[in-house]
């Protein structure tokens, strides 16, 4: 449904958007996940029509939109601002977009009724957007951008300004919303929980870039980068070099011992040189050494650090590295978590294939 062929951006002599590829499908959940300052906004604008792209072209449903203006485009864009008329009650705030096209009135009321349903604000009507918490001047917004039901609503970090847990509601609400509107989103955010949360599809940008563009499963369990690996959750990186590659089996030697993975990329070689992932999460400690469909590293913790959820224990290994484990509290007791204490021996152990191997 929308294509995006060899898109660039430059300002002078600075290049924002490196020339990219993109095709998404009808009624997908599309994110766009970077960190500040890589070109999410940038990309978006151009979308929209607000920036005109150096080079490449901009395709909805099959027609060349590149040179279309932003209000002739069946696009409509959610600001991180919310960008509502301050003077302007929520009814015309959302009927705005109406108006505007000379709609019959009496439609009108029927439409923004209807758009103030899907996001949960019927009976604001009369509201001005002072007299609402930030959570539902969002949802005017969303219910301004969705009233004339655009192809494709951009949406540029719309939950950022939201408290966490306003805006982890929201983010299921958006998922609702979006799956209820069939209307085709693209969600522009640096938190990967919302990215991992409500997209059917994720591309992860850094520096103009795209690094990786899958499902968020794939995402989180078969980087591609050591970036997209510790952008997406966080990992511990050490050097390896590959020794043994089978259909079933992929040996690396990391810190001086060798040990059998098997996902990674399979396009590797003996003697590669390599870097080994393992995410916290996916370790535990142990009294005792690994078993067979494990593998371990020797060591000390050197610190703990409560997170309520979760202890984050860092040990330093034998060859003087430091491991980074995240251990659940699931037993906890009046005064304190059951577990394991600073300077105690331990192992750490992952199930073979947990780690992630990746080109140097
Ligand atoms: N009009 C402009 N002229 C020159 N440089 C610009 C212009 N607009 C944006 N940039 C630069 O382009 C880069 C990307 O900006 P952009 O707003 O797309 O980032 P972003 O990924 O949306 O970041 P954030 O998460 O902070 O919103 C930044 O380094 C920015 O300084
Ligand atoms: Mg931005």
């Amino acid at each position: 449904m929308l294509a995006l062929n060899a898109i660039s951006k430059r300002y002078g002599d600075v290049s924002v958007v490196e020339p990219l590829d993109l095709v998404i499908d009808e009624g997908e959940f599309f994110c766009i996940l970077g960190s500040s300052g890589c070109g999410k906004t940038t990309l978006l604008r151009m979308i929209a029509g607000f920036d005109r792209p150096t080079a490449g072209r901009i395709m909805l449903d099959g027609v060349d939109i590149t040179d279309v203006p932003p209000n002739h485009r069946d696009v409509n864009t959610v600001f991180q601002n919310y960008a509502l008329f301050p003077h302007y009650r929520v009814y015309d705030n959302v009927a705005y977009g109406l108006k505007v096209r000379k709609t019959p009135e009496a439609e009108i009321r029927d439409r923004v009724a209807a758009a103030l349903e899907l996001v949960g604000l019927s009976g604001f009507e009369r509201r001005m957007p002072a007299q609402l918490s930030g959570g539902q001047q969002q949802r005017v917004a969303l219910a301004r951008a969705l009233i004339n039901r655009p192809r494709l609503l951009l949406l540029d970090e719309p939950l950022s300004a939201l408290d966490r847990k306003t805006g982890e509601q929201m983010r299921q609400e958006l998922a609702d919303l979006q799956a209820r509107s069939g209307i085709t989103f693209v969600f522009v955010t640096h938190n990967q929980a919302e990215a991992l949360s409500m997209a059917s599809r994720v591309a992860v940008m850094n520096r103009g870039v795209f690094e990786q563009c899958s499902t968020p499963f794939e995402l989180y369990q078969r980087p591609q980068t050591r970036f997209v690996g510790d952008f997406v959750g966080s990992m511990n990186f050490f050097q390896g070099v590959v020794t043994e590659v089978s259909p079933d089996r992929l040996g690396v030697e990391v810190l001086g011992q060798s040990r059998i993975e098997r996902r990674g990329a399979s396009d590797l070689a003996p003697g590669d040189t390599v870097v080994f992932g393992l995410r916290p999460e996916q370790l535990r400690v142990s009294l005792l050494a690994p078993k067979d469909y494990e593998n371990g590293f020797f060591g000390q913790i050197e610190r703990t650090l409560f997170l309520g959820e979760a202890t984050q224990l860092s040990v330093r290994l034998k060859s003087g590295e430091r491991i980074d484990v995240k251990v659940p509290n699931y037993l906890m007791l009046e005064d304190k978590v059951m577990g394991l204490e600073q300077n105690e021996d331990v192992w750490v152990v992952w199930s073979k294939g947990s780690g992630v191997v990746l080109h140097a």
